[in-house]
């Protein structure tokens, strides 16, 4: 049976430290690390993130500025209040909520944001920085979270086998290229695989670390597990709740029940991967306030 993955505790322990770090910035520079969070509507789920951003970052001490503007927000009016985030020096990280409403191009805003402030890692300028293993620049916070998780728990990750199922540009993507890196926390063999495969199951089986995060329930079954593999399960899906009747339940993408017994250790669903994203954008406040005050 799999050591379960407790991304809940850990993602506590590092806020704890951020906690201290912030506090020490302060009594130096006197002025706390700024993150700004813009949302526009009011989808459910993001107006849950949004809140829980605010919450983390009261907790550790960051200061949140919020931005909620209604859903007809047009693109030009989103695009000055980047442009004043940008300029405000007690603001050290940008967020834009995504996604954004049709009416808005995402990629014209994401790309507005200065990259120094760009703590969701999503402007070009860190895509490219994390391609080419430079680290100054901020990881998109699931795929940093994720990587966090791996080398908590394997500490030799040299030469492992590690099979990402899902391209996005999210998650797939920047931890493929992230864990490829040479350095301790990385140095993986990284295989990609996504919807042309024919069979998944012949990628997924050669991985001593699988991360998978392809958006269904149920895509990677016990068969297709290599025993005492890591697993690292991405997704959020809502499923029929198997015991209740009208009511969903929270299930990842991994058959948790079946690849739980083959695999060495495994992220749940919730708590897994979720609570790390949020600590590792609180992360990323506090390096953009340290780059902005060198
Ligand atoms: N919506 C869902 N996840 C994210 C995220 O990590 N960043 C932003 N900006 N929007 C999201």
């Amino acid at each position: 049976m799999a050591t379960i993955i407790d991304g809940k505790s850990i993602a506590q322990e590092i806020r704890e430290d951020i906690k201290t770090e912030v506090s020490a910035l302060l009594s130096k520079h006197q002025t706390p690390p700024g993150l700004a969070v813009v949302l526009v509507g009011a989808d459910p789920a993001s107006t849950v993130y949004v809140r829980n951003k605010h919450k983390g970052c009261e907790e550790v001490g960051i200061r949140s500025f919020e931005y909620k503007l209604p859903e007809d927000t047009d693109e030009a009016k989103l695009l000055l209040l980047v442009e004043e985030l940008n300029n405000n020096p007690e603001v050290n990280g940008i967020l834009v909520q995504l996604p954004l409403p049709k009416h808005i191009d995402s990629e014209k805003i994401i790309h507005a944001i200065n990259p120094e402030k760009d703590v969701d890692g999503f402007h070009p300028i860190n895509t490219g920085k994390i391609m080419i293993g430079d680290d100054d620049c901020f990881y998109p916070c699931t795929p940093f979270g994720i990587q966090e998780l791996i080398s908590r728990y394997e500490d030799n990750l040299k030469g492992k086998h590690l099979v990402v199922v899902g391209r996005s540009n999210i998650v797939g993507k920047p931890i493929a290229n992230m864990m490829v890196q040479k350095n301790e926390k990385a140095n993986c063999i990284v295989t990609i695989c996504h919807t042309a495969a024919p069979d998944i199951s012949y990628y997924t089986k050669q991985a001593d670390i699988l991360v998978v995060a392809a958006g269904y329930p149920n895509t990677v079954t016990g068969d297709m597990v290599k025993e005492g593999a890591i697993v690292i399960d991405v997704g959020v899906n809502r499923a029929p709740h198997p015991e209740i009747e009208g009511k969903t339940k929270l299930v990842g993408d991994v058959n948790f029940a079946e690849v739980s017994v083959k695999a060495k250790a495994i992220t749940p669903v919730p708590g897994g991967v979720g609570p790390m994203t949020i600590t590792m954008l609180l992360k990323n406040t506090v390096k953009a306030y340290n780059l902005q005050n060198k």
